[in-house]
């Protein structure tokens, strides 16, 4: 393949340079585009055919179903790596040796602690408040209690940034929940693991020493690693373009927890069980919903189905289908909505609505039913997801800055009215 694109506009040819990734992408350099052209751009709502940056995170193939972290297939991740391993590797770039997890983690440990005056932030909140419009108002109030922008050509800035808030977040986390419940807020133990101290913060009862399940604490770890990172997404755009005006690091992360929220982004996971909830009470008639979700009169959509760029399979839904059967297995729990989960599965995978528009679970159709047996709120789940999703963030975050990408300011088509004239108020 010739390494230059060649654009005809009119009578007019231009040339471009293809830039390819090391995993063979092709992609387009339109960068002198406007200049060359007098003023022609690209227009491409949803960004469903244009790269905002070159990146050394994380690799997706759609097609293939292909996910790897660093180079590390997601599927050897979630088997054999820990989510605190698989944070480092995201964000310093490979995983680390005994000896730097281990100071990576009790650094995390020792930055842990909230100041107390959050607290009266939490207080102010109604019990009935959403726990991801907690969490993203916790985290970028970390910002005035934290004040000072990284400098980000300084790595000991840069790594305090990171072990602040990865010590930091899962505290917020498990104080939203535990707000909505009622229950005092606590802190981890030094002597637990990342994993293990989510746990024990989001579930330690008053007056109970906290009993750490191990069928729990790998589902979470697993669950946490399927979500740690998925190259551009929404809410990982968001943090990039947030970051890209020089705005620190948690109010950046707080912007993408705002675009995680979404149903049709991290909100999923929640939408999915709920739907799933409707349908059994509804009698668990699955063909009824299948009709609603190809009717175009319908705003239904099978919520967990379907995804921007996989169009083959989602990899983490097939590791999450297994673990959803293991966990509900090992914790002794029938759990009805599974067997409707199952059966939507399969109907969709052999409708040809699906089939042709290449829709298949994805990562949240099973993950809602692991928290639920985990004795997870249903409106925490999207607040998970941004657990397992902060380390992607950072990485990402802190390679737009050290590649010192510009502000990201995209530009537009306009198709308002032309210049008129002002009309006084009274001849309106
Ligand atoms: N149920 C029914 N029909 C669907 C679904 C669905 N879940 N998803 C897509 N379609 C149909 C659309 O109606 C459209 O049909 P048409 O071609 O006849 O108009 C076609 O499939 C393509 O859909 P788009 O919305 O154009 O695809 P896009 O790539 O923009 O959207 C998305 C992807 C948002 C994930 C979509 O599939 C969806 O809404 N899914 C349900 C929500 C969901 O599960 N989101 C989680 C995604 S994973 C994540 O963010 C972690």
């Amino acid at each position: 393949m010739s390494d230059i694109a060649k654009l005809q506009i009119g009578d007019n040819s231009y040339e471009f340079p293809l830039v390819k990734g090391t995993e063979n992408e092709v992609a387009i350099n339109i960068k002198t585009l406007r200049g060359a052209t007098d003023g022609v751009i690209t227009i491409d709502p949803g960004f469903k055919n244009t790269g905002s940056c070159e990146s050394a995170i994380t690799f997706l193939d759609g097609e293939k179903g292909i996910l790897r972290y660093r180079g590390y297939s997601i599927e050897e991740l979630a088997e054999k790596a820990d989510f605190l391993e698989v944070a480092y590797a995201l964000i310093f770039g490979d995983l680390p040796s005994k000896e730097q997890l281990e100071k990576f983690h009790s650094d995390i440990k020792e930055n842990s602690v909230v100041d107390d005056d959050v607290k009266k932030i939490l207080d102010a909140f109604p019990k009935s408040a959403h726990p991801m419009g907690v969490l993203s108002s916790l985290t970028s109030a970390l910002t005035a209690f934290n004040p000072g922008s990284v400098n980000v050509d300084s790595e000991e800035d840069m790594y305090k940034s990171v072990v602040k808030i990865m010590g930091k977040f899962p505290v917020l986390v498990a104080w939203t929940m535990r707000k909505k419940q009622g229950l005092p807020l606590n802190y981890g133990s030094k002597s637990l693991g990342y994993v293990e101290n989510i746990l024990k913060m989001m579930f330690e009862q008053p007056n109970e020493d906290y009993v750490m399940s191990p069928i729990l604490k790998d589902a979470l770890d697993k669950l946490l690693i399927l979500h740690a990172d998925h190259e551009q997404n929404c809410s990982t755009s968001t943090v990039r373009i947030v970051g890209s005006s020089h705005a620190g690091l948690f109010a950046s992360l707080s912007a993408g927890i705002s675009a995680l929220w979404g149903p049709l982004h991290g909100g999923a996971n929640q939408a999915v069980l709920e739907m799933l909830e409707a349908i059994k009470e509804d009698g668990g008639d699955t063909k009824k919903y299948m009709a609603k979700a190809k009717d175009k009169n319908d705003p239904f959509r099978l919520m967990g189905f379907g995804h921007r760029v996989y169009k083959n399979f989602d990899p983490r839904a097939k590791i999450i289908k297994l673990a959803a059967d293991e966990v509900l297995k090992d914790l002794g729990i029938v759990d009805p909505i599974l067997e409707i989960a199952r059966g939507l599965e399969q109907e969709a995978l052999n409708d040809p609505y699906f089939v042709d528009r290449k829709l298949y679970p994805n990562v949240d159709f099973y993950s809602g039913i692991i928290y639920r047996a985990m004795g997870i709120p249903v409106e925490m789940f999207t607040v998970m997801f941004a657990l397992g999703r902060l380390p992607g963030w950072i990485a990402q975050w802190k390679e737009m800055r050290l590649n010192k990408e510009p502000i990201g300011r995209p530009r537009q088509i306009y198709t308002g009215e032309n210049h008129r004239n002002f009309k006084s108020i009274e001849k309106r």
